[in-house]
């Protein structure tokens, strides 16, 4: 019989593969991180087939070195970074661009194009999301504007686009040889292409960005059937029966299955998502809406979300633009040499400032410095900012919801960070809760693929799995919180209009 379910966790930075048995406990896993390419300001790239040769080699090794064979596999669930689009030819296989990832701002000056024409919200209704460069649309049409001949092989249907769970799905599929062209709603639901009330492309959106139905590929439920690994052989027939995008698959694995449910995950970026149920819930304070899974044949439920595009990644600069610390985890270290920012504010706004500002023009800012400030403060401040974009995050939440969340759980690689955890319930003024797994997101995975399998019975059985590891009380006065959090939106205030 069976005793696992493998997650593929696609992410941003790096490609993983983990095990997990029936109690949810996480096992083995195998990593490898991919090449981030910047060719200039505004633009990051991945390199798609770097990306399946990762998936193929994570999936193999971890099968391996646990000593199992395909057989006591019961299902491999996906789970990626979303938004991310990758266009290839369904003949050979080989990306016709590099991947352009969610953080990519390039197509800026076509989303201001439309903004003036139609407003920000043109398509809010439809799809739940404001006009940004965040979401795929915009990037799909640059490729196919910008790589020779590719709106002409895409209007003859040799062109295929995907979200990277659409990708490794086609490869381990079968790829050029009958893989399938498949997505999940929730994926589907960050294309800005979807109609959240049919979970169908929206015509008038594909005439919008002159995209052609025959690239796009078929959304299923998450929890469903996605064919069979033939690539890489040593899972050869296991089924792929979940996809869901990381922050989607995060919340399920938190088993914030319900309307009201939430949880905030600590990644690249920060992304917080409150359940609305069945329920189509329209954001007045700058939260965007999207699909939280679908299982089977059942209605889609859905979810508010604050995306926060920079609060890891922060972490990254430290290390590999700035070179104040060696390894992401010596950031803790630095900051705690330090009693407080000495003054400073860092406002990560690479990307311009997601939720829920949407402001494009933002730049990164640091302010606040004097002779007195060092590099412990600068990693203090940078560790801070992750807090305080969760608190306006969740100001907005409490604006739409008309009441405050009594407690945050979170996970996600920064959350083993206590120090930080402290500051964001101090910072937020209500208890924040880290569970026992901090892989939610893999867990998700499994857990929708297991579920669709038969391996785990019912929602029920994964809720009475959730353990809690550790429960951080506020601790900060009132009046400190509320001059910080000042300080905060002032800096926020001189990141903004800041392009020519
Ligand atoms: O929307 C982008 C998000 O899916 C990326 O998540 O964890 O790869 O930073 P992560």
């Amino acid at each position: 019989m069976a005793d696992y379910v493998i997650a593929l966790d696609q992410g941003t930075t790096s490609t993983r593969a983990m095990l997990f048995d029936r109690s949810g406990v996480p096992g083995r896993t195998a990593q490898l991180e991919h090449a981030q390419i910047f060719p200039r300001a505004g633009r990051v790239e991945h390199d798609a087939a770097e990306i399946w040769a990762h998936t193929a080699r994570v999936l193999e090794e971890v099968v391996q070195d646990a000593g199992l064979a395909a057989s006591d596999i019961a299902a491999v669930g996906v789970t990626n970074q979303r938004e991310t689009a990758i266009v290839w030819d369904r003949r050979t296989g080989e990306p016709v661009h590099n991947a352009l990832v969610w953080q990519d701002t390039r197509t800026q000056p076509r989303i201001d194009r439309l903004i003036r024409a139609r407003g920000v919200s043109a398509f809010v209704e439809t799809t739940g999301l404001p006009l940004a460069t965040y979401f795929s649309a915009s990037k799909i049409a640059w490729i196919l504007d910008h790589v020779d001949g590719a709106r002409e092989a895409a209007a003859r249907g040799d062109l295929l686009f995907g979200t990277p769970d659409t990708w490794v799905v086609w490869n381990l599929t079968g790829g050029p040889d009958g893989g399938l062209h498949v997505t999940d709603v929730t994926n589907a639901s960050r294309t800005l292409l979807m109609d959240l009330r049919t979970l169908d492309w929206a015509e008038e959106l594909l005439e919008v960005w002159d995209i052609p139905r025959a690239m796009l590929p078929e959304i299923r439920s998450s929890i469903g059937d996605f064919g069979q690994v033939r690539t890489p052989s040593v899972l050869a027939g296991v089924p792929i029966a979940g996809i869901l995008g990381d922050q989607q698959a995060a919340t399920f694995g938190q088993t914030a299955f319900e309307a009201g449910e939430s949880k905030n995950t600590y990644g690249t970026g920060n992304f917080l998502l409150v359940g609305t149920g069945t329920e189509i819930v329209r954001s007045r304070a700058g939260l965007i809406t999207t699909v939280a899974y679908r299982r089977g044949d059942e209605p889609a439920r859905y979810a508010l979300e604050g995306s926060i595009a920079v609060t890891g990644s922060l972490v990254q600069w430290l290390r590999d633009n700035l070179g104040i610390i060696s390894r992401s985890e010596e950031v803790e270290t630095l900051a705690a040499s330090v009693d407080d920012n000495g003054g400073a504010y860092f406002v990560p706004a690479f990307s311009g400032l997601f939720a829920p500002y949407w402001r494009p023009d933002a730049r990164g800012t640091l302010v606040g410095l004097t002779r007195y400030v060092t590099k412990a403060h600068i990693a203090k401040a940078a560790l801070e900012a992750t807090a305080f974009q969760t608190r306006d995050v969740i100001e907005a939440v409490v604006a739409d919801a008309g009441r405050t969340l009594d407690e945050l759980r979170v996970d996600g690689g920064m959350t083993r960070n206590d120090a930080l955890l402290q500051f964001q319930a101090d910072i937020l003024g209500i208890p924040v809760v880290r569970p026992a797994v901090v892989e939610t997101t893999a867990l998700g995975a499994a857990y929708a693929a297991g579920l669709s399998v038969g391996f785990w019975k019912d929602l029920d059985e994964l809720r009475g799995q959730w353990r809690e590891d550790a429960r951080f009380e506020p601790q900060m006065a009132q009046d400190e919180r509320a001059r910080r959090y000042r300080l905060w939106k002032k800096a926020v205030s001189k990141s903004i209009d800041w392009l020519d």
